[in-house]
């Protein structure tokens, strides 16, 4: 059935009411009472001490002493956005999520770009990665893409991510540098994690020094599934590509550019919204049928791998335009809380375990840094369609939920469909069949940490590689331990010879030969090293 309005006006509308313009309004205290002076304190004499009993001085100033909210502890420096998301062709063949499969919705959606090392303050220009997060506000419900501008990660399994994260923020003693991977923590944990050079190599070339956040891709990253009104599921990778196409800046650029306006993408895409040019992704898919899963030669749940889109092409399905910037940056771009695990019918997780771990740590971080369990509530991040369950109460409930009962099943209130089956609509997971040992381990699929990297440093073009081994003499220029350094020269010989080779020169250090072998208790005893010649 189709909606009843049209919903891109329906997210805009559903927003409407909590957006209130103060302009040429008498000026209130909290509860509403009519005041006509907030820059005198009540005190005891003209000169005489301030009063305890002065209500508009007390809540003035608790309101400002309470105003910050702790930053995501990562990701906290971003920029947000309003658009629409239209699908081109129905995709029934692979999935039932209705945003894409009806060609004449247009589905509301806000996007957040951020780096991922900096605080709240930190340059646009950093040497990052750069988070690339899509919420749907679909018929359905809410739907999150929740990527960044790169398609593998460091690591494989989300129980490593405190310590990557721990590495690359600023050093614990210090709180230095901030937001730059270009110290001795961040490469100490690389050299020791053979799993992160595909993405080192992603992290190093140009690809982390955008030009612009409307010239970036996005990846999903994960692997993860479709499926299809008859239960038929496919593996899907998801892609956002720039209609401007990709650029970067040079790292010198992007020096200069960080000292003048740290602020440049920020800026960049909200001037470009202001003057209505809109920037434009088309949404990409890689699809490999379920029976398909162990034809590559790395493992699809591996989030350090790509699916080279040569074996599988990708697909542009649809078109996201981004048309209106926020009213407010605190309400839409910072209470805005994505998840992996807002899906919608149609689509669902694989075991990738980074993946898995997610689906844990973002509602988990929210419910800390929104305050409590509410924060579904929260403008932006209520849905376009209605939110009925049993659940109640908690820190800052915005809903007088109505009714005696708040359980199921009951017999005196507010009942829901006891059971609804199936066939009748609703969420239902997809049944894989899952079967094993409860083991802490990784799979020997998993240990193949160098074939993409290679893949990927040789697919680039000289220049780009000659920016890609710069980057490198940079970054580990700033590291003072030798060890460190030698150690990450050992990692890139494994990826390529004359990369290492070229660093080493830079550096005045000679490429240790045999390559030291990275220590990385997480890998089994036979683990990655083994299987690898060191490229001659
Ligand atoms: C935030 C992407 C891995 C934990 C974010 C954001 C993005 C992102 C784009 C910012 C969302 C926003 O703009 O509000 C990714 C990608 C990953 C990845 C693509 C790997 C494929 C992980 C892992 C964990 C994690 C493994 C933890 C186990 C977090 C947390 C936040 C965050 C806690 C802050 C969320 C908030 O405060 O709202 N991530 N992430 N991420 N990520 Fe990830």
């Amino acid at each position: 059935e189709k909606p009843a309005v049209e919903p891109t006006n329906e997210k805009r509308r559903k927003l409407e009411p909590y957006t209130d313009d103060a302009q040429g309004k008498k000026m209130t205290t909290n509860t509403g009472l009519f005041i006509n002076d907030d820059q005198n304190s009540l005190k005891a004499g003209e000169r005489g001490p301030s009063l305890l009993e002065d209500f508009i001085l007390r809540e003035k100033i608790t309101h400002f002493d309470h105003e910050r909210i702790p930053e995501r502890v990562v990701h906290a420096r971003g920029s947000g956005a309003h658009g629409v998301f239209k699908v081109y062709k129905p995709m029934a063949e692979y999935t039932k999520a209705q945003f894409l499969n009806d060609t004449e919705i247009e589905t509301p959606v806000f996007v957040r770009f951020s780096t991922v090392a900096g605080s709240r303050g930190s340059t646009d220009l950093a040497r990052d990665v750069r988070g690339f997060a899509v919420r749907f506000y679909t018929q359905e419900g809410n739907f999150d893409l929740v990527g960044n501008n790169m398609p593998v990660f460091f690591i494989q399994d989300a129980i490593k991510f405190p310590d990557l994260i721990h590495a690359v923020k600023p050093e614990p003693d210090n709180e230095i540098p901030q937001a730059a991977s270009a110290h001795d923590t961040f490469w100490d944990y690389i050299s020791l994690t053979p799993e992160s050079a595909h993405m080192i190599m992603w992290v190093m070339s140009d690809r982390a020094i955008p030009r612009s956040y409307r010239m970036m891709e996005g990846f999903g990253v994960h692997t993860f599934r479709f499926v299809n009104a008859q239960g038929v599921a496919s593996f899907v990778k998801f892609h956002w590509k720039p209609l401007l196409g990709v650029h970067s800046v040079a790292w010198d650029e992007a020096q200069n550019i960080s000292g003048k306006d740290p602020d440049f993408h920020r800026r960049d895409l909200w001037d470009a919204i202001e003057s209505g040019n809109f920037p434009e992704w088309e949404l990409g898919v890689q699809i490999v049928p379920e029976e398909d899963e162990f034809k590559f030669d790395f493992d699809l749940l591996d989030a350090t791998k790509i699916i080279p889109e040569e074996l599988v092409p990708v697909q542009r399905i649809g078109k996201l335009t981004l048309n209106r910037n926020p009213d407010n940056f605190f309400a839409e771009t910072e209470q805005i809380a994505f998840h992996l695990g807002h899906i919608v019918p149609g689509i669902d997780f694989t075991n990738d375990p980074l993946l898995q771990g997610r689906l844990f740590s973002y509602t988990d971080t929210q419910l800390l840094r929104l305050g409590g369990p509410n924060f579904q509530q929260l403008p932006i991040n209520k849905p376009v369609v209605p939110v009925y369950n049993n659940q109640r109460d908690g820190f800052s409930r915005q809903n007088i939920d109505s009714g005696k009962t708040n359980y199921s099943p009951n017999s005196l209130g507010n009942n829901y469909p006891e059971q609804v089956r199936a066939e009748q609509g609703g969420y239902t997971t997809y049944p894989e069949r899952v079967e094993g040992y409860k083991i802490r381990t990784r799979s020997k699929s998993f240990l193949d940490h160098f074939s993409q990297a290679r893949l990927f440093f040789n697919s680039q073009s000289d220049p780009e590689k000659n920016h890609l081994v710069e980057a490198l003499c940079f970054e580990l220029g700033k590291v003072k331990t030798v060890a460190v350094r030698e150690r990450m020269l050992g990692i890139l010989s494994l990826i390529d010879k004359g990369l290492a080779a070229q660093v080493a020169v830079a550096l005045g250090l000679h490429v240790p030969h045999p390559p030291e072998q990275p220590v990385n208790k997480n890998v089994p005893a036979d683990g990655a090293l083994e299987n690898y010649e060191p490229v001659n």
